[in-house]
């Protein structure tokens, strides 16, 4: 289904930074190359310095080709540069916002639907909403104003709601975007169509089939030079809160009664809400919790990497001691006739002996068992770094005798000429097109709060070494308190067999 868009402005607050040099800019150029942008479409910067026009252009040409290497289609480049602006918001200058809605008011220049796109610091969200506000920004009488709120939406429960509280002086929740990169995933977007176009899952897909359900997301990678953002944020809040819940919403959801965005959100928020609130009196056997220690882990070409532990990565920056978690894992339950007694393991870390992506989901014990140690089905949506669909099955080890072994169905989803779309390509595209689908509703940010600042809140209080792992691990051994029955293991990305650990 293509996607309808409007004739629009879109506002790129922080068009200078990180975020809009690496995914913006050239996300936006690449929906302009594929004809996706409407003809009359502009791109208004706005940063806080006064850039002349032409400066910005060649900023924005330095970013296209940093990102492009190979060159691009120079029509294309005309065509893109031309929709781009430059406007200066200085922030000692009382009158910025009067001087933008005046700017934005040629309408010769610029479409009068107005998206803002907030890539800056999440303090600065509530103030600008109120700028744009006070100067008749964001009023819908004849146009659509939407305002893309920028990850992370709060930090925990009361600061979403505070945030929420600020924004909705001024906006209805139809005109709020919150972003969560993860559902702009094709993989992740697959996972619900995969679920409910096809006719062989949907009879298994519940608590008398599954036995449980594993969402890991694990990385290589450690904290970098971000340090001081991380050791403020750790694994749960940073990955668990949103990207998790939501891959673990888009498993366990009931199916929406259409592909509208609010059946979509309905859904979800149904889910969310249901998940059992952790007991944190219980909290040792529900969730774990660990740092990197220093180890080796494998590079981009295969080969292996000496590196620092989490707390000399710290100490390097100044900081003595922290009890930050880079490794996460919880059970969680969804109480809902489906999901009744299936545990939900969700783990994400850095610093593992493999980066991967993946839902795992094994079912219970075949109806006929030859030995004890039959494999149980598993069945694998593998989203990083590999899309594919795997189905590990038993069958007849030919010959004389009745043996079976595990064979597995391994197809992948992305083939050689498949369109490769960046996350914030289908988001931005979304927005132009007042797509919320893959979106946040208050409502899922909230639940998904909810059910993270209690982990959060005992973790912090809690004055025990923090477990280590060597860096380029599998899961540190301990973390199996979490697992409701001995024979369950964590699965590890496609090998067969799940690799027992
Ligand atoms: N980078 C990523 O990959 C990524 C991923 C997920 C989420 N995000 C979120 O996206 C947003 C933007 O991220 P980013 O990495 O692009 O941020 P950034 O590079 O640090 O800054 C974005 C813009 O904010 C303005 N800014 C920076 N420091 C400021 C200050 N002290 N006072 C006022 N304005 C300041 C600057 O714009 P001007 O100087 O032009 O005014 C800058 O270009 C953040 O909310 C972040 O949490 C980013």
């Amino acid at each position: 289904m293509t996607k309808m868009i409007d004739p629009s402005t879109l506002v790129l607050f922080g068009a200078s930074g990180n975020l809009s040099r690496v995914k913006l800019m050239p996300g936006l150029f690449r929906l302009d190359a594929a004809g996706r942008l409407h003809d009359d479409m502009k791109i208004l910067s706005v940063g806080r310095g006064e850039v002349p026009l032409e400066a910005w252009r060649a900023d924005i040409k330095g970013m296209l080709d940093a990102k492009f290497k190979g060159g691009y289609d120079q029509k294309v480049y005309e065509r893109f540069i031309a929709r781009n602006h430059y406007h200066a918001n200085p922030p000692s200058d009382p009158d910025a916002f009067n001087k933008l809605r005046d700017k934005l008011a040629d309408e010769r220049v610029f479409p009068q639907n107005l998206a803002y796109f907030l890539s800056v610091r999440p303090t600065d969200f509530a103030t600008i909403v109120e700028q744009l506000a006070g100067v008749g920004l964001v009023d819908e009488t004849n146009y659509w104003r939407r305002v893309l709120i920028e990850k992370p939406f709060g930090t925990d429960l009361p600061s979403a709601q505070a945030l929420q509280a600020a924004l909705t002086k001024h906006l209805k929740e139809s005109q709020i975007y919150r972003i969560d990169h993860y559902l702009g995933k094709s993989a992740v977007q697959n996972v619900m169509l995969t679920r409910f176009t096809n006719a062989i899952l949907e009879p298994l897909w519940n608590n008398e089939y599954i036995d449980h359900v594993q969402i890991t997301n694990n990385e290589t990678l450690g904290v970098g030079d971000r340090t001081t953002f991380y050791d403020a944020t750790g694994a749960l809040r940073d990955m668990f809160q949103s990207h998790l819940l939501q891959t673990l919403a888009m498993v366990a959801m009931e199916k929406p009664k259409d592909l509208q965005p609010e059946s979509i959100r309905a859904e979800k928020i149904k889910l969310l809400e249901s998940i059992r609130p952790i007991d944190v009196s219980n909290m040792d056997k529900q969730a774990f919790r660990a740092q990197y220690a220093a180890g080796r882990v494998c590079v981009g070409d295969g080969h292996g990497e000496n590196v620092p532990g989490y707390l000399e990565e710290l100490k390097r920056d100044g900081v003595d001691a922290s009890n930050t978690e880079t490794y996460a894992a919880a059970k969680l339950f969804i109480d809902n006739p489906r999901w009744k007694g299936v545990p939900f393991y969700v783990r994400t870390a850095k610093r593992m002996h493999e980066g991967n992506t993946a839902i795992a989901v094994r079912f219970k014990k075949a109806p006929m068992l030859l030995n004890d140690n039959q494999h149980q089905n598993w069945l694998i949506i593998n989203i990083q770094p590999r899309e594919c669909i795997k189905i590990e099955i038993e069958s007849k080890i030919p010959g004389l005798d009745i043996a079976t072994r595990t064979i597995s169905v391994d197809a992948p989803q992305r083939q050689a000429d498949d369109e490769s779309i960046d996350s914030y390509e289908t988001l931005l595209l979304n927005l132009m097109a007042g797509d919320a689908s893959q979106y946040l509703h208050i409502n899922e940010v909230l639940a998904q709060w909810r059910l993270v600042d209690p982990i959060v809140k005992t973790w912090a209080s809690d004055t025990r070494a923090v477990h280590q792992y060597i860096a380029g691990s599998r899961d540190p051994l301990e973390s199996k308190v979490i697992f409701e029955n001995e024979d369950q293991f964590w699965r590890y990305s496609i090998e067969l067999g799940g690799d027992k650990h």
